[in-house]
């Protein structure tokens, strides 16, 4: 049986963290739909309170996470799973690793799911969460509306 360790990044800024970092970069731009260009991951990466879960397979990088610190609660920005290793609960541990072993003194996980996005809707209904509410023409590039969807953590 296949065997998954996660283990939470440090902060992007380090150098030492390029190689990872750059191979989080591929899985991205080779995923979704709307990757983000170098920049987007550049400015994420120097954003203070912004870290990066990677899921591990064989010492390899076949899935992350990335999420900020807003006060009191975690947002997840970005969620992705190699094709290799989707469905097999790669992007659900990334989630439960910020659900039971990080939560600390936050109140909520929240994220905004692109309409167009259904597994990542699916994905986050499967781990609890409920839409709260939707921000119409949210993202930029395609005019698509957002949901926010949320995650109360236990206190
Ligand atoms: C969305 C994504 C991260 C899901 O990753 P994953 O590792 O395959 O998800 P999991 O295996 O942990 O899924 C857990 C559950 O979520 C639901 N789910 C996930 N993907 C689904 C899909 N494509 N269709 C239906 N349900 C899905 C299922 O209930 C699944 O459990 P099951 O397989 O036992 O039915 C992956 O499809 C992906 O990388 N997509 C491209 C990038 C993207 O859209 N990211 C989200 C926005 S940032």
């Amino acid at each position: 049986m296949d065997t998954y360790s996660i283990r939470q990044k440090w902060e992007t800024r380090t150098a030492r963290n390029y190689g990872e970092l750059d191979e989080i970069y591929k899985i991205e731009q080779s995923v979704s739909e709307h990757p983000w260009s170098w920049k987007d991951f550049c400015n994420n990466n120097n954003q203070r309170n912004c870290f990066y879960l990677v899921a591990l397979h064989n010492k390899n990088i076949i899935g992350f996470l990335t999420y900020e610190i807003r006060g009191k609660l975690f947002f997840i920005r970005k969620v992705a799973t190699k094709p290799d290793y989707r469905r097999r609960r790669v992007a659900a541990c990334l989630v439960w690793k910020l659900m039971f072993d990080m939560n600390g003194r936050r109140e909520a996980i929240c994220t905004i799911v692109r309409e167009s996005e259904l597994s990542a809707q699916f994905l986050f209904k499967f781990l609890g969460f409920s839409a709260k509410h939707i921000l119409h023409n949210h993202f930029q590039d395609t005019g698509e509306d957002g949901y926010i969807m949320e995650y109360h953590l236990p206190s």
